[in-house]
C-alpha cells in the first residue's frame, strides 16, 4: 500500500469572514480556517471553486473575495442563502419606502390572520401572559399545545369550537395549494402552530412571508423609479433573515427533526422562546446581514448558485468544472437526511402547502441522499471523482470520523479507485461536534482530502 500522506493540523484563530444564517449540521463554520486556508493555498485570485454541496455557503462567503464560486445544493433554502451571501449587495438598505410598504403588507395579512385564528391566538395570549405563570401549570400549557388542530392531524383536536377546527380541514387547505398565493398567507398557522413555534409566531411568519412576496414579486417590479433594486436578491435576503428568526426561536437544538413537548422541566424555557417577537428579530436579522454583507463585498461575481442533485449539477456546469481550480465536496456524513432535519425552512422557502407525515410533520417525497446510505456512498463519491478528474481541478473533500464511511482509511480507499495513491493527501484536525441535540459533545476528527489532478 502507498505510504500515507497525512498532516495533523491545528485550528488557527478566525481569519475568514463568517455569516451564520442558521445553525447547520456539518456546517464548516467551526472549522472554517482549517478548510479555507487550504483552499487559499490551492487557488490564485480569480480562480473558480465549484462547491458541490454548499449548505449554508460558509465556504463561498469566506472565499468570494478571492474566487468565483459555482455553488450548488439539493435543498432550496440553500439557494436562497447562497444568493444572499454570495451575490446580494444591500444598496439601497431595507428602510424608508421599502420598509414602510413591506410593513403595510405585513399588517394587512396579520390582521386577517388575527381574525381567522382568534380562538387560538387568544388562548395562547392567556397562556403566555405574565400572570399565566401562577394561573396555569405546565400540564395545562402542554394540553393547550398538544390539543391544537393542524392540517392532517390524525386524532381529533378536542376542546376547540367546530368552526375553528374546520379551518384546518383538507378541502380548505387544498384551495390554498391550488390557488397559489391565496391570501391571507396561512401555511405556518395551519401546519406548525404549537409544534416548533407558537400560534402568534406562526401568524407573524406567515405575514412576513406574504409581505416578502408582495414587495419583491409584485410591488417592486411595477415601480420604474426603483428598477435599480435587485428584487430577486432582496427577496433572498429577506427570506434568509426569516430563516434566521426561525432558527432563533426554535426551542430545539438547531434543526427541526422533532419538536419539544412541554414538560415541568422546560416550561419556563418554552414560554420564553414562544414570547419572542418574530417581527422584532426579523428586523434585527435584516440589519445584521446587511451590515455584514457591506463589510464583505465581492468583485469576483456574480457567483453561480444552483439547486440540483450533484450529478445533474456537475453535468450542467461541466465547462466550469473543466476550468475550475478546485472542486470542493462536503457531503453529508451521517445517516440523517437534510430534507428531514431542515424540512421547516424548505417549506418556508417553497411555501407550497405540502402533504406532511409523521410526528415531525415532514414533507412527504423528501430527497434521500446516497451519501447517507452505506451501500450507496462509495459509488456516489465515485461519480464526483469521475467528473472532477476530467478537468484540471483539485478535488478537495471534507469528511468526519465516524460517519457513514468509518474513517480516513476507508475514504482514501474509495479515492484510490480514481486517483493514484501518491496524488492523495489528507489533513486531520481534532474537533468537538455538538451533535445537534445529543447532550454529549463528542470529540472527533475532521479530514480534508486533496486529490491532485
Ligand atoms: C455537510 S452539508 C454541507 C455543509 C456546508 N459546507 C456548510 O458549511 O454549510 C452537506 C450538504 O449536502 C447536501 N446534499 C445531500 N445530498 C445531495 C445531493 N444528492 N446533491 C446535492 N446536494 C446534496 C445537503 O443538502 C447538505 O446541505
Amino acid at each position: 500500500m502507498a505510504k500515507e500522506n497525512t498532516v495533523k493540523s491545528k485550528l488557527t484563530p478566525n481569519l475568514h469572514p463568517k455569516l451564520l444564517v442558521t445553525k447547520y449540521m456539518g456546517s464548516k463554520k467551526a472549522i472554517l480556517d482549517f478548510v479555507a486556508s487550504e483552499l487559499i493555498k490551492l487557488t490564485k485570485p480569480g480562480d473558480i471553486i465549484v462547491d458541490l454541496m454548499a449548505g449554508t455557503h460558509t465556504i463561498g462567503y469566506a472565499m468570494k473575495n478571492r474566487c468565483q464560486m459555482v455553488a450548488n445544493d439539493i435543498q432550496r433554502y440553500s439557494r436562497v442563502i447562497g444568493e444572499t451571501l454570495l451575490n446580494y449587495n444591500p444598496e439601497p438598505r431595507f428602510e424608508g419606502v421599502l420598509l414602510d410598504t413591506f410593513r403595510r403588507f405585513y399588517i394587512t395579512n396579520a390582521r386577517h390572520l388575527a381574525d381567522i385564528f382568534s380562538h387560538g391566538l387568544r388562548r395562547e395570549q392567556g397562556m403566555l401572559s405574565k400572570d399565566a405563570d401562577t394561573k396555569y401549570n405546565w400540564m395545562e400549557y402542554r394540553e393547550f399545545c398538544e390539543s391544537y388542530p393542524y392540517y392532517l392531524r390524525e386524532t381529533p383536536a378536542l376542546g376547540w369550537p367546530e368552526e375553528f377546527s374546520l379551518l384546518f380541514g383538507h378541502r380548505r387547505v387544498e384551495a390554498y395549494k391550488t390557488l397559489n398565493k391565496l391570501e391571507p398567507y396561512s401555511l405556518f398557522s395551519l401546519y406548525f402552530a404549537n409544534s416548533y413555534i407558537g400560534v402568534q409566531q406562526a401568524a407573524e411568519i406567515d405575514s412576513i412571508r406574504c409581505a416578502i412576496d408582495k414587495l419583491c414579486d409584485l410591488w417592486l417590479p411595477q415601480r420604474d423609479e426603483l428598477k435599480h433594486i435587485d428584487s430577486y436578491r432582496l427577496r433572498c435576503l429577506l427570506i434568509s433573515a426569516l430563516i434566521g428568526v426561525i432558527n432563533k426561536i426554535n426551542p430545539g437544538p438547531g434543526h427541526w427533526a422533532a419538536y419539544q413537548h412541554v414538560s415541568d422541566h422546560n416550561l419556563k424555557y418554552m414560554k420564553g422562546q414562544r414570547r419572542q417577537s418574530v417581527w422584532d428579530i426579523f428586523i434585527d436579522r435584516v440589519r445584521e446581514f446587511e451590515n455584514n454583507l457591506l463589510k464583505n463585498p465581492s468583485d469576483k461575481g456574480p457567483h453561480i448558485v444552483m439547486t440540483e442533485d450533484y450529478v445533474n449539477f456537475m453535468e450542467e456546469v461541466h465547462e466550469y468544472i473543466r476550468q475550475a481550480r478546485v472542486v470542493y465536496l462536503d457531503p453529508p456524513y451521517s445517516q440523517g437526511h437534510y430534507s428531514r432535519f431542515y424540512h421547516l425552512i424548505e417549506t418556508l422557502v417553497l411555501y407550497d402547502y405540502p402533504e406532511i407525515a409523521f410526528a415531525g410533520r415532514y414533507r412527504v417525497n423528501r430527497h434521500q441522499s446516497p451519501f447517507a446510505h452505506k451501500e450507496k456512498v462509495a459509488s456516489a463519491i465515485g461519480k464526483v471523482c469521475e467528473i472532477a478528474r476530467e478537468g484540471n481541478a483539485w478535488l478537495v473533500s471534507s469528511y468526519s470520523r465516524g460517519g457513514v464511511i468509518a474513517d480516513d482509511k476507508a475514504f482514501r480507499k474509495i479515492l484510490e479507485e480514481y486517483y493514484p495513491a501518491k496524488n492523495i493527501t489528507v489533513k486531520k484536525l481534532l474537533s468537538v461536534h455538538s451533535k445537534l441535540g445529543q447532550a454529549n459533545r463528542m470529540q472527533t476528527e475532521e479530514y480534508l482530502f486533496k486529490c491532485k489532478p
